[in-house]
């Protein structure tokens, strides 16, 4: 069963060139990857398609064997309750607190209280962020409220995380623990997308690499291809 799969997508933004040209790949169920490739690329816009902030061209998106184009109008807020987003610019809500942001996936699914607060608790601990639950996102460090957007989308264990640059903020040993709890969440049920140009940190994570370059798929990388450092 795929979780993700493009048909020969292609986007052109209004005006601009080709952002992604004929891209065609499958993501399994319970798989981990990672796109790459220079600024430009193509990354975010690839990881757009999948959340619906944009539209192919040309060609097809399915999120698991469902055609993206058929999502349309009230039915795109049910669909991101099943893809976890990372945003690059982590769009956090600047008058609630660490808590109420993360908790808000979780309200929006109609969870009880309780349940809520036991599952936003573990995942501040999770995360090293304990003891700001009650801070305001403003009050944070840059790489505090990047965490904050990581729980936010992990939290309600979606079918899909996609993540754009999510350690762009973080210090080397942040960087490695995020990647750690990313990759523990394929064996929960949730498959992950990361896109992030930081080639040792992608290596060492010893997963699959799509290679953009120019908005063309230039290379689909297996693990076992990735040569040690
Ligand atoms: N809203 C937009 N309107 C027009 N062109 C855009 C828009 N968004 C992106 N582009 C163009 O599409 C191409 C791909 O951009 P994209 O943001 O997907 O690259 P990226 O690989 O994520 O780069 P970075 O590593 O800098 O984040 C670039 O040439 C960019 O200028
Ligand atoms: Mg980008």
């Amino acid at each position: 069963m795929s979780v993700l799969r493009f048909d020969n997508v292609s986007k052109q933004y209004p005006g601009g060139h080709a952002a992604l040209s004929d891209v065609s790949f499958e993501v399994a169920d319970g798989e981990m990857l990672f796109v790459t490739g220079h600024s430009g690329a193509g990354k975010s816009t690839l990881l757009k398609l999948i959340h619906l902030s944009e539209r192919p061209s040309r060609g097809a998106v399915l999120l698991a064997e469902r055609n993206l184009a058929k999502v349309r109008g009230r039915r795109v807020a049910l669909h991101r309750r099943d893809v976890g987003v990372v945003f690059q610019d982590h769009r956090l809500l600047t008058d609630r607190s660490v808590f109420d942001n993360i908790a808000l996936p979780l309200i929006l699914r109609g969870m009880k209280r309780g349940e809520i607060g036991r599952r936003v608790r573990s995942m501040l601990e999770r995360l090293g962020l304990g003891e700001r639950e009650r801070a305001l996102p403003t009050q944070l460090s840059a790489g505090e409220q990047q965490r904050v957007g990581i729980a936010r989308a992990v939290v309600s264990e979606p079918r899909l995380l996609v993540a754009d640059e999510p350690t762009g903020n973080l210090d080397p040993t942040l960087s490695a623990e995020i990647m750690a709890l990313f990759a523990s969440l394929p064996e929960r049920g949730t498959s992950v997308l990361v896109a992030s140009h930081d080639l040792g940190l992608v290596k060492r994570m010893k997963k699959r690499v799509l290679v953009l370059d120019h908005g063309v798929l230039a290379d689909d990388i297996p693990p076992e291809d990735l040569a040690d450092e």
